[in-house]
Parts: C-alpha cells; sequence; structure tokens
C-alpha cells in the first residue's frame, strides 16, 4: 500500500515518541529531562539495570548505547511490539487521529485472503486437537507420553493429531463452511495432478501447529509415529500464509522469555524447541524444516543480539553450523552476533536433556562458543600447516572470511582474535620443533625462522613509525611501506591481495601503483609512485631489507602493517559514527566509549606496546624499539640465498 508523500512525516511528528515508547519502558526520572523530551531508560531489548537507552522527542528517535538498538516510533512498534510495517503505521495514524488513506484495492485483497486462510488453519488446529482426545489417537497419545509429553505440554505447544483417513478433515472444514480451493491453499489439504479428489496432507501423525510472531497460526509440522513412514516430518507447503524462510517455530513465547532475560537458543526440530521449553529455555525457537535463512537470522537479531545455536551433534548439523557460519558472516556485527553449542556427538537438544538433564544442557549453554571459533575451527582442525604455502593457504582463507564482515570494528577483532589463535597453533609447532632440534633459537640468528612454524615473536613485527606530526601522517607512511613491500615482492601478491585491494589510496599515484599491482599492469602514475616511495627516507631501509627476507616473513611484515592500517581505520570511522550519533550530546557512558576508541586508535598505532595512557612513556618504549629495529637485531634474519 502506498502511503501519500509526507504521511509519515506528519505522523511521526504528531506523536511524541517517548509516548510510544514509554509503554513498555520505566523512565529514569532522575536521567530524564522531561521538559526538553529528553527520556533515558534501561534498554527494552536487551538486559540491563542502567539506562542507557535514550529516546529524544524533538528528533523522534530512540538509540542504545548499550546495544545500538535505533530507530523510530514505527521501527519501535516493528521491533518491540512485533508489528509489520503497514500494522504499525494504522496504530500510529489511530493514536495521532489521522485517517489512513484508501487501500490499494489489490493490497486489500490480498490481506483479505491471508484472513480467510487463517480462519481455515485456526479451525484445522482446533480439529487436530479434538482428534487427539479420540479413540483413533490412543497410539498418538501413547507416543507423546514416551517422549515425555504430558497434558500440560500437549496443552501448551497445542499438539494435534492427524488419522489416517484422508477426508474427515476437508469434510470437517466444508461443513463449517469454507470451500476446497481455500482448504487446499491453506496448505492443509492437497489435491492430485490427475484431478482426483482432494486429500488431507497429514495423516497418522503428530500435528504441531506452527504460529508467527503474532500468534497466527501460519502452518503445520506432522511426525509421523510409524518409524518407516517416508517422511519422519512434513510440514505445510509455502503458501501466502506460511514462509518457512521468514518464521520461526515458537517465536511468540520465546520472544516474551528472552525480553525477560532468557537467552534465544536455535534448535533443529519442533520436539527439541518443546524439550527445551519444558526444560526452562523458553527462548527456544527453530526453523521450519529448511536450513536457517537471511531473513531468519535478522528475525532473531531484532529479539536477541546473540541467539545461541544449538544444533544437532551429528554430521547434518555441523554441517549447517558451518552453512550458517558463512551466511552470518557478511552480516555480523555490534548487537548482531552468533554463539554455538557443540552437542555430542548424535545428539540433539531433546536427547541431551532426556538422557543427562536440563543442568547438561544449560552448561552447554555457557560454552556457547563465538561465531569466530567456528570459523577458525573449521579452516583448521585436523589439518597440519607445516609449510609456508599451507600456512598462507589458511591465512588467505581467513582474510577472505573475515573480508566479508561489513562492520570495520568487528572486522578488527576478528583479525585480532584469528591472530591470537594463529600465534598459539604456530608457537605450539616451534614447541614441539625445538624438541627435536638441537640448535639454540636465536643464535647466529637461526632458529625462529628456520622453524617453518610462522611464528612471528611480538617483538619482531614493529616497522619504524615517523613522527606524529598530522592525523594521518602514521596511515600515509604504513600504506606507503604496504605499496612498496608489495611492489619489491610482486610473487607475494596473489596471497595477500584481497587485503590490498582494500587499501584505497587517497593519493592517485599511489591508487594508480596499486591499480599496476593488482592488473600487473604498468603506468606512468604507478612508477612515479613507487620512484617517490623508494626514495623516501623513512623507507630508505626498507628496500634491500625486504628484497633478502623470506616470503614468510616478508609476509609476515605485511600482514601486521595491513592490521595497523585497518584498525586505525576502523578506530576513525567508528569515532566519527560515535561523534555524528549524538552531535553534541554527552553523557558519562558515551564520553566513556569516546575515550576507549581514541585508546583503541592509539594502541593500534603502536602495537605490542602497553596502553599506559602516558604519551611521553609511549614514545620512549617506540623510539627504544626503533632502535632496536634499525641495529637489526630484532629484524634482520640471514638473507636468502
Ligand atoms: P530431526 O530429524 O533432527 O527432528 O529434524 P527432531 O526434532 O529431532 O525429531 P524427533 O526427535 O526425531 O521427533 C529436525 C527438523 O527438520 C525437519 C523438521 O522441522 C524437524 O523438526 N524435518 C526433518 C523435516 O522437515 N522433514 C524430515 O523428514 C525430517
Ligand atoms: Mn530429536
Amino acid at each position: 500500500m502506498s502511503l501519500p508523500p509526507g504521511f509519515l512525516d506528519e505522523l511521526r511528528a504528531r506523536v511524541p515518541i517517548s509516548r510510544v515508547i514509554g509503554r513498555k519502558v520505566v523512565w529514569d526520572q532522575r536521567k530524564s529531562n522531561q521538559a526538553r523530551g529528553d527520556w533515558w531508560s534501561p534498554c527494552p531489548f536487551h538486559q540491563e539495570k542502567t539506562a542507557s537507552f535514550h529516546c529524544d522527542d524533538q528528533k523522534g528517535f530512540y538509540y542504545c548505547f548499550g546495544c545500538h538498538a535505533k530507530g523510530d516510533a514505527l521501527t519501535f512498534l516493528r521491533e518491540a511490539d512485533g508489528m509489520e510495517f503497514m500494522e504499525a503505521v494504522k496504530h500510529l495514524a489511530a493514536e495521532a487521529g489521522m485517517t489512513m488513506p484508501e487501500q490499494d484495492p489489490r493490497e486489500r485483497q490480498r490481506s483479505d485472503r491471508r484472513s480467510q486462510l487463517l480462519e481455515v488453519t485456526e479451525a484445522a488446529c482446533r480439529w487436530f486437537r479434538l482428534q487427539l482426545q479420540t479413540g483413533a489417537a490412543a497410539e498418538a497419545r501413547d507416543y507423546l507420553a514416551r517422549r515425555g509429553l504430558d497434558q500440560a505440554a500437549q496443552d501448551r505447544f497445542e499438539i494435534g493429531f492427524a488419522p489416517g483417513n484422508r477426508n474427515a478433515l476437508i469434510q470437517a472444514l466444508r461443513e463449517k463452511g469454507y470451500d476446497e480451493a481455500r482448504i487446499i491453499e491453506a496448505g492443509v489439504a492437497a489435491k492430485p495432478d490427475d484431478g482426483g479428489a482432494a486429500y488431507s496432507r497429514f495423516r497418522d501423525r503428530i500435528i504441531f501447529p506452527i504460529r508467527d510472531g503474532r500468534d497466527r497460526c501460519i502452518g503445520f509440522g506432522g511426525r509421523a509415529m510409524d518409524p518407516n513412514a517416508r517422511a519422519k516430518y512434513l510440514n505445510s507447503p509455502e503458501n501466502p500464509l506460511f514462509d518457512k524462510g521468514r518464521n520461526l517455530y515458537n517465536i511468540g513465547p520465546a520472544r516474551a522469555a528472552v525480553a525477560k532475560g532468557q537467552p534465544l537458543v536455535v534448535a533443529e526440530g519442533y520436539m527439541d524447541v518443546i524439550a527445551l521449553a519444558l526444560a526452562g529455555f523458553e527462548g527456544a525457537v527453530a526453523p521450519l524444516g529448511t536450513a536457517v535463512t537471511e531473513d531468519q537470522l535478522r528475525l532473531m537479531w531484532r529479539i536477541s543480539p546473540e541467539p545461541v545455536i544449538a544444533l544437532d551433534g551429528d554430521i547434518a548439523g555441523q554441517r549447517a553450523a558451518q552453512r550458517l557460519v558463512d551466511l552470518a558472516l557478511p552480516l555480523t556485527g555490534p548487537g548482531q552476533a552468533l554463539r554455538f553449542v557443540l552437542l555430542p556427538a548424535g545428539q540433539d537438544p531433546d536427547d541431551l536433556i532426556k538422557s543427562a538433564g536440563q543442568g547438561a544442557m544449560a552448561a552447554l549453554l555457557d560454552q556457547a562458543r563465538p561465531l569466530v571459533d567456528l570459523l577458525w575451527t573449521r579452516e583448521t582442525e585436523g589439518q597440519s600447516f607445516d609449510s609456508p604455502e599451507r600456512k598462507a593457504a589458511l591465512d588467505r582463507r581467513l582474510q577472505e572470511a573475515i573480508a566479508k564482515i561489513p562492520d570495520e570494528l568487528t572486522r578488527r577483532h576478528y583479525t585480532d582474535e584469528i591472530r591470537r589463535k594463529r600465534r598459539d597453533l604456530f608457537s605450539g609447532d616451534w614447541k614441539r620443533g625445538t624438541q627435536h632440534d638441537q640448535r639454540k633459537p636465536g643464535k647466529g640468528g637461526r632458529g625462529m625462522d628456520r622453524r617453518g612454524s610462522g611464528r612471528v615473536p611480538a617483538s619482531f613485527t614493529p616497522l619504524p613509525t615517523v613522527p606524529l606530526d598530522g592525523p594521518n601522517a602514521t596511515g600515509t607512511f604504513l600504506e606507503g611501506a604496504c605499496l612498496l613491500i608489495c611492489a619489491l615482492r610482486t610473487e607475494l601478491l596473489a596471497t595477500i591481495e584481497t587485503r590490498l585491494e582494500r587499501l584505497l589510496p587517497q593519493d592517485s599515484d599511489r591508487a594508480a601503483l596499486l591499480h599496476d599491482l593488482l592488473t600487473g599492469t604498468d603506468s606512468d602514475a604507478g612508477r612515479r609512485a613507487l620512484e617517490t616511495l623508494r626514495a623516501d627516507a623513512h623507507l630508505g631501509l626498507t628496500p634491500s631489507l625486504i628484497e633478502s627476507q623470506e616470503a614468510e616473513n616478508v609476509l609476515a611484515i605485511l600482514s601486521n602493517l595491513f592490521d595497523r592500517l585497518e584498525a586505525q581505520r576502523a578506530a576513525g570511522a567508528e569515532l566519527a559514527r560515535a561523534e555524528a550519533e549524538i552531535q553534541g550530546e554527552v553523557d558519562e557512558g558515551l564520553t566513556w566509549r569516546m575515550q576507549q576508541i581514541t585508546r583503541a586508535r592509539h594502541r593500534a598505532e603502536r602495537p605490542d606496546m602497553e596502553d599506559t595512557g602516558d604519551l611521553n612513556e609511549d614514545r620512549d618504549a617506540l623510539s627504544a624499539q626503533l632502535e632496536q629495529f634499525l641495529s637489526g637485531q630484532i629484524w634482520r634474519k640471514p638473507p636468502r640465498r
């Protein structure tokens, strides 16, 4: 439905946002300034005791400094009350005393159609429930009892039973006045292609009604009791009501539980959700018979900044988790994270709770691992990295994965974390190596780099840093060093090109050089940039050093340079964003955040140094490192032959 221009603005202007939000939160009276339309409260989107949720009547906006939830009154109605956009508009219009424009007839038809279908699914849901009480369902009741679903649980999840009869449901629905076409479209009956009579889709199955976030019955899942049935589960087909990729089983109750502080747990199956909820993990949801989709991830993140994925501990579950890693990386960022629970082999949450109890599940949830761990495990588990080529391949895969993360600061933290893991892994190598090696590490420049471990000692990495005489001096220098090194060692380009591509030099000659490097071409501007870099006094030492280094060492240096550059840029961008967001408004939380960012940038410019907070001390430490570097004690390695 299209709205006339200006309608939404008028709407937002007429209803103070604090009135909409005030129904869901308790304002912090001391922190808020009512007269100025400046409101603070604990955030309704995440669990907290302090008031970091801000709402501004002048701007008509809210923003949470904790979980970064933000938006206007319409966003709030959608995210906090689960309304659809048009519904939120109508709700606000009623409150503002504004008349909604006439609805587009086609849209009205669609929404009428949906409400007609909903009548059918609700009627079918009641009918399935009733069947479970009949004599024909004795076996089904036994089955449910065996699986631990007592009467209360059956009521809570509206469990039903579809008898074997092909016609009974259709008959019952027709008697209520619904025509066959509608019964079929609602997904509970099907018609064979050969034009035969319509028949019930679900037969001889336990029925799990599926409700959307607004508690409307949009479809069903049916579990066969016969272990030899062709499909263990049968679900409603896609139809105007049932969009499998955009809904989650148990979403409504889960949202309510998460709002009360429960974790949002994502399991694979209906029975897992029920077992979890019965064991007290009420924030449980599951996809609807398909792999988790991007829409479902977004739906989860609207409810919780960090859903916990608890997929089955079998090969299919592992593979599903890996697919989720790929799906989530390009979307992840602050307030959009994932954690993963690793279930014992061959078990799902339902099995685990049955066999080991609620406590075992709670313990696993506590140990849920972040996305970055899964990425690392996937790329390294069971593999050996005993050659530079293998290490380079690993680095490349990880860099490519991290490059998919859109949020700069998050990307930076992934890089940090992966670097830590990488160091641990390769230094493990190195220790094992020394046990069988008589040579003393470090002596005569041999040792460390000869181990083939790829370990980069912390003192190895610093490069000379120019005096900080302008905000971008360090960045420009680091960028120049990257370009020069790449130009000197073009055989390494393939390994680092994904990071090189993102260098985006401001200077047009440097941009040309970058282009030349990436495409293997040769331009005047590029050559000019290279000459300037070769002649740069700060880089004076680099060409001879770089040309004689082993590939592995050069890659380590480059990777360090890129890390520092990217960290600097990320911190800069985040700072700019924070500054823009508050437009001069200052509060304690914000000042703290700015400080943290500034410190992070400070650290990024001078890695491997304690953040003493004292600039002079920092400078002294830096120049000491620089001296060491220049005297070649740390840096210089045996030249290549
Ligand atoms: P599982 O086979 O892991 O189901 O499939 P489960 O929940 O553990 O079932 P029980 O414990 O054996 O009863 C997980 C989910 O995959 C879908 C269903 O949504 C199921 O809940 N599925 C599974 C199907 O759609 N069709 C199938 O044939 C099997
Ligand atoms: Mn199961």
